[in-house]
């Protein structure tokens, strides 16, 4: 078949299989990926808010939070230095994501797994022992070497699970790994909460150096799994393939499946230029999707509360042990609200989550920058917060949480992941990990500069990116629930806009009318 046409096999694959120990340990070390993200993101906004850590490592910036509340609070913790111990992760996953999919193609995922946890491990040991900055963000920068496991797992997991589930399950399946990344998050914000009290001071080396927990995982999980199906086949060992996908479905009934991953391989193989690719007009709608939904996400102002929160709720006069004690609540809030998007997302459908996420977002966005601006108004000088008001700004923040939580948080992964053509799938999945770590990147390092400059219309300025988003959701995101995907090509084609970018002879489908019926049935 020609790269330059859309394929389409008509039906959903259901191959024979039963669900088995070996796919259920799989999963379990895939998510561990998840936990390490969220683990990761969670850890270092509440570590840089313990005063036995600021003090030795950002001395400056202990004296200027330690100020009366007659300075300017929006200040208090304005450094780039202390931004770039979060924000250098995501400079490395960025740049991982991009060598990815080649070292995986050379060294198949089970050595690549192995080393990216190796050299977490080193990295969380480096963290948890530093003396001195340099050491701090060599530690976060383990993932030079180890974040392109970050990026082997963010963008392989999601699109593993999408091309694996069933078109009816693939939502829930998906939101797995965004489940694993908030259980992280929240484990991170527990054990901050507890290793702050430690007397000594030396807490935080805990916080960091439990890393290593996951990243064991990964490494002695990597050991006991054997390659995927698809790794071999990539790789040339065809018989050694097929061994494995009967030992993993557990049936000797494989043929079509493996004639399935063999074409995919094969059609990967041909594509001389997937990137170049990706550029046609035909593929206009998916470019631009894996743009700007992971630019949408990180702009609806997440990361502010994820890395930071304890460091906001310090800046607004929370002592410390209230600020840990608010990032657990909004922590777990962020993990029980994700059950709602796995529970309604086959079948509420993706837009309306969105819709309605984004509509939540920019109510709670607005009331939060308020009741900051009526205390702290531009001064940034506030005489003592009552408990009352203080609860009141936490519960809009969870509420926050919360509608992200349904709606940006999982969708932000799992629409990029079904939206491709096979042609074309690993240069757009690779793009969606880039501009998400980019954003992400941007956001950890200007939050508290732009914090101390834009003061409480910060929150407003988040507000307007989620209203521009919702918007852009409205107008322009097709529902791809139920779905096949490999049929999503004519959700494109009937659009009212993006319609026009596909013609009929860029769709080469064996059987379209049946094609057309599942999906005007979905
Ligand atoms: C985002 C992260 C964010 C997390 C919060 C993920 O989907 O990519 O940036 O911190 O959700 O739960």
């Amino acid at each position: 078949m020609a790269s330059g046409t859309i394929v389409l096999t008509s039906g959903a694959k259901e191959h024979p299989g039963k669900m088995t120990l070996f796919v259920f340990l799989t999963c379990l070390v895939a998510s561990s990926g998840g936990l390490i993200f969220g683990y990761d993101i969670g850890i270092s906004g509440g570590v840089t808010s313990m005063d036995s850590f600021l003090s030795r490592f950002f001395p400056s910036v202990y004296r200027q939070q330690m100020a009366d509340s007659s300075t300017n609070q929006y200040c208090k913790f304005d450094s780039q230095l202390l931004t770039l111990f979060t924000s250098s992760l995501y400079v490395a996953a960025l740049i991982s994501s991009f060598l990815a999919s080649t070292v995986t193609r050379v060294f198949g995922r089970k050595w690549s797994m192995f080393a990216g946890g190796i050299t977490f491990l080193l990295g969380s040991a480096i963290n948890g022992a530093a003396v001195n900055v340099l050491m701090l963000i060599l530690g976060r920068l383990h993932a030079l070497f180890l974040t392109w496991w970050f990026g082997v797992g963010v963008q392989s997991v999601p699109l593993y699970l999408s091309e694996m589930a069933p078109a009816k399950l693939r939502g829930m399946l998906n939101i797995g790994f965004q489940l694993m990344i908030t259980i992280g998050i929240f484990a991170a914000n527990l054990i901050n909460y507890g290793t702050a009290s430690i007397d000594g001071g030396w807490g935080w080396r805990v916080s960091l150096g439990l890393a290593a927990v996951p990243a064991v995982i990964i490494t002695v999980g990597s050991l006991v799994l054997p390659d995927t199906p698809n790794s071999l086949i990539e790789r040339g060992y065809d018989e050694e393939a097929k061994a494995m996908l009967r030992k993993i479905r557990r049936t000797e009934d494989i043929q079509a499946e493996y004639g399935d991953l063999v074409a995919a391989s094969t059609e990967a193989k041909s594509i001389d230029h997937p990137w170049s690719n990706i550029l046609q007009r035909r593929y206009r709608p998916q470019l631009c999707m894996a743009i700007l939904i992971p630019s949408f996400q990180q702009l609806t102002g997440i990361n502010v509360i994820m890395f930071y929160a304890p460091v906001l709720f310090k800046t607004i006069g929370f002592g410390s042990e209230a600020s840990l004690a608010s990032a657990v609540i909004s922590g777990i809030v962020n993990v029980f609200a994700t059950f709602v998007s796995i529970a309604t997302v086959d079948k509420l459908g993706r837009r309306k989550l969105f819709l309605q996420g984004g509509t939540q977002m920019l109510v709670s966005q607005l009331l939060v920058g308020t009741l900051i601006a009526l205390k702290f108004g531009t001064s940034g000088v506030a005489t003592d917060m009552s408990t009352n008001y203080a609860s009141i700004i936490v519960l809009f923040i969870c509420f926050y949480v919360a509608a992200f939580a349904w709606s940006w948080g999982p969708l932000g992964w799992l629409v990029p992941s079904e939206i491709f053509p096979l042609e074309i799938r690993s240069a757009g999945q690779s793009i969606t990990v880039s501009v998400n770590m980019l954003f992400t990147f941007i956001i950890a390092q200007v939050f508290l500069t732009a914090l101390c400059h834009l003061k409480f219309g910060l929150f407003y300025f988040f507000a307007g990116w989620v209203v521009i988003m919702t918007v852009f959701v409205a107008l322009f995101l097709p529902e791809t629930k139920n779905v096949p995907i490999e049929e999503i090509v004519l959700v494109w084609k009937k659009h009212w806009f993006w319609g026009k970018f596909i013609s009929d002879d860029d769709i080469h489908v064996g059987n379209l009318e049946v094609a057309k019926h599942t999906i005007e049935a979905a």
